[in-house]
Order: structure tokens, then sequence, then C-alpha cells
């Protein structure tokens, strides 16, 4: 079936994924990747598919109403998946701001022009979607009654490889209540709102998904992944917030975009999905077993760089810890994690190891401002 779909923030971390997956699998959908190229969007993450005939990039901005009503018209535009947003907790506390107008104002501007657009079809909303992307972190954060670990409840592929645990009793559901703290998370628990709005209001065909946390390769080196594989390899402190002690839940982004797919073509409108693979750690945990990786793959020593450590300032509101129960998505739709996080932190280490250029590209000017007054020099 020939569709129109619009991809926005397909030029970041996760969309580019979701912008390949779509581009490649289904070469009769017309794929339109909306961009701002802000310091996060990168065109480099997509040089393999760039030249397909069925991909076309617009850079615009989604908060610039007119330009969106212009190109959902343009392309005649079906389905939309919404991953364009500011998506850095430690930005949105120095400039909450920029957070509200992308990730609040821009969602809504992308939803008025979607819903004026669809209103004039002659079947109207049939066979549209809106599906909006968005966050674990709208739910808060959990407590950490266990901070040695329990066995979790639940097992998937991600979580396969080591003895899981669980570091508290709860998780989030797909009715947990919003509670979110950073300016981040408050953005897009608002857009959150406004596309549930959109359904219930004007009956718009919209789902939202809350995932947890991504790694893989294309994220930008200001995430706790590639940032830290990036600076032991240029031999540089890795910044630990307060103790490390902080849980987080980690999936492999193809997996995700995997979700995204099966989601966009079967999830029932209006439905939340929760995205998770049950795979929780510490992030001392987390960043051991990355040094201990980057050590390995290049050749030195093991645990040549633990001396890298350096734990610094905790991040003002800092959520302790995030768990997602995404029982939900793999009992209706059947989804679940692909890949075993071992050998999902092998694959990201071993493609930034390779990618040296792709980093020292993103990391050369206005980054180096970024991570000096971050981190200092
Ligand atoms: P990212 O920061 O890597 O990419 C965001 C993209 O959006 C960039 O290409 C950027 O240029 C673009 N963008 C920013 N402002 C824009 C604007 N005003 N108009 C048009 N484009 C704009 O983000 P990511 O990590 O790939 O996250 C993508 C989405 O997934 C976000 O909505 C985020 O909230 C959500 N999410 C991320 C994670 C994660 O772990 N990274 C987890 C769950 C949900
Ligand atoms: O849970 C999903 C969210 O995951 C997404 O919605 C966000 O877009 C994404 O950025 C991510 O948010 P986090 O704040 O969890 O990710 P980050 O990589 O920034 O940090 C992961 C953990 O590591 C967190 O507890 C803070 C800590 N950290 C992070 C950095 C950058 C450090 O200890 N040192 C660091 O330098």
């Amino acid at each position: 079936m020939k569709r129109n779909i619009l991809i926005t923030g397909g030029a970041g971390f996760i969309g580019s994924h979701v912008v390949r997956l779509f581009v490649n699998k289904y070469p009769d959908y017309h794929i339109v990747n909306l961009d701002k190229l802000t310091y996060a969007g990168n065109l480099a993450n997509l040089k393999d598919i760039e030249d397909k005939p069925n991909y076309t990039f617009v850079k615009a901005d989604i908060a610039d109403l007119d330009e969106m009503r212009r190109v959902v018209r343009e392309f005649k535009i079906d389905g939309i998946i919404h991953l364009a947003a500011e998506s850095h907790v430690d930005r949105s506390i120095k400039d909450p701001f920029t957070f509200a107008r992308t990730n609040v104002m821009g969602t809504l501007a992308l939803l008025q022009a979607a819903k004026e657009y669809w209103e004039t079809q002659p079947e109207k909303y049939g066979g549209k979607r809106f599906y909006h992307i968005s966050t674990d972190e709208v739910y808060g954060a959990l407590e950490m009654t266990h901070p040695t670990g329990i066995p979790a409840p639940f097992t998937t592929k991600a979580s396969s490889g080591k003895n899981h645990e669980a570091y508290g009793e709860e998780f989030f559901v797909e009715t947990t209540k919003y509670n979110p703290h950073s300016p981040y998370s408050a953005s897009k628990a608002s857009s959150d709102h406004f596309v549930r709005a959109y359904h219930d209001t004007y009956g718009m065909p919209t789902i939202v998904t809350n995932c947890s946390n991504n790694y893989g390769p294309y994220q930008f080196p200001e995430k706790l992944i590639p940032l830290f594989i990036n600076n032991i390899r240029q031999r540089k402190p890795l910044p630990v917030y307060g103790k490390g002690e902080n849980v987080r839940d980690w999936l492999f982004v193809e997996d995700h975009a995997r979700a995204i797919d099966l989601i966009f073509h079967k999830g029932k409108i209006s439905e939340t999905y929760n995205i998770g693979g049950f795979n929780e750690w510490k992030n001392i945990d987390i960043i051991k077993v990355i040094i201990k990786t980057v050590d390995r793959l290049l050749g030195n020593p093991e645990g040549a760089s633990l001396g890298l450590i350096t734990y610094v300032t905790d991040r003002l509101g800092h959520d302790m810890r995030y768990a997602i129960d995404s029982r939900k998505l793999q009992r209706e739709l059947g989804w679940e994690p692909s890949l075993q996080f071992e050998e999902g932190i092998e694959r990201t280490v071993r493609w930034y190891l390779q990618n040296s250029e792709w980093m020292e590209n993103i990391t050369s000017g206005e980054y180096e401002k970024y991570y000096d007054e971050m981190y200092g020099k």
C-alpha cells in the first residue's frame, strides 16, 4: 500500500534508526524526514539511505505552524511518527524555554497542522495515524527499595545475559500517574497531554509510547554511554553524577525502532504502550561494563581506564530509578527485545570506535563549548 509518512527528528539518534528501517523495509512508502538540524541533528546519520527514491529530507522547525501546514499538505501526509524534541535533561536544566518551545509548542503545531489537513480529506481521519514518541521520564522516579538488587519479576532477551536484578518492586505501567521532575520531562509530559487531548476532543487517531533509555550507534555524545566511550578513547575523566547509584533501564535503539514500526502499523488508536526490556542497571555498574569493553577492544590491560572515573556534583533533581513494565506491548502486539544487553553494548562500543570520524565531526566547534561549560576544561 502506498503511504506518505512524515517522521520528525529523523536526523537525530532514534529518528535516524526509524527512518532507515522504514525507508528500507517499505519501498512503497514515501518517507519524509523533517528535522531542524539542531546541534543534535546530523544528516551523516543517514548517509546510507539519502539517495533512496522513497526518501525526502525537509529542513524545518516543528514549532513553525505555517511550515507544518505546508509540509503536511504538500506531501499529502497520512501518517506521522513524531520524534523531534530537545532530548537532554542537563540542557533542560540550563535552558527550559527551548524545551517548552520545541517539545510543547512544536508538538502542538504538528497536531494542529495534521488536524486541519486531515479534516479536509474525504475520508477524514480514516487510515490516518499521529504517533507520538515519548519517554518513561514523564512518570517521575521510582523508589530504590532494594539498593543491592532483587531478582526481577520478568526476564527478556535484553536482560538475559546478566544475573537479572531489579532495584525495587515498583515499575512504570501505562496507568502510572504522571509526575515529571525535570524541565525536559515536564515538557514531554505536556506534549503527551496535548496529543491525548487532540484524540479526546477532535477524534484525532493518536498513539503515545513511553520508552526507557536507548543506547546504540549515532547517539549524540552528551548522553552517558557515547560520552563515556569517547572520553575513555581520549583519556578524559568520566564524570559520574553523585554516587553513581541511579538506575536506568536500557534498551538497544534498533529494538525501539522495531517496536515503533509494529505499533505504528498494529497499535490501537488512543492507546499508550510502554517500551522497555526489564534491563535495569546502576550507572556505576554500566560504566564498569563500558570501561571493560572499551579497554578490551582497544587492547588496553583490563581495568586500565577505571582510574578515569571521577565523581562529580549530582544533577539537580536527579531521578533515582526508572524501570519500565512493557508486558502490555508483549501481550497485545507480541513485541520483545531481540538483543541481549551485553551483545548490544559490544556492538555499540565497536561502532563508536570504528566511527571516530563521525564522532570527531560532531565534537568539534559548539560541542567543545558545551563540554567545557558542563564539565570544566
Ligand atoms: P536527539 O536529541 O538525538 O534527536 C532529536 C532530533 O530532533 C534532532 O535531529 C534535532 O535536530 C531534531 N529537532 C530538535 N528540535 C527540533 C525542532 N524544533 N524542529 C524540528 N526538529 C527538531 O533525540 P533522541 O534521543 O533521538 O530522541 C528522539 C525522541 O525520543 C525524543 O522525542 C525523545 O524525547 C524520545 N525518547 C528518547 C529516549 C532516549 O533514550 N534517547 C528514550 C525515550 C524517548
Ligand atoms: O529514560 C529515557 C530518557 O533517557 C530519554 O527520555 C532522554 O531523552 C535520554 O536523554 C535519557 O535520559 P537520562 O537523563 O536518563 O540519560 P543520560 O544519558 O543523560 O544519563 C543517564 C544516567 O547517567 C543518568 O542517571 C545521569 C547519569 N550521567 C549522565 C551523564 C551525561 C552521569 O552520571 N554522568 C554524565 O556525564
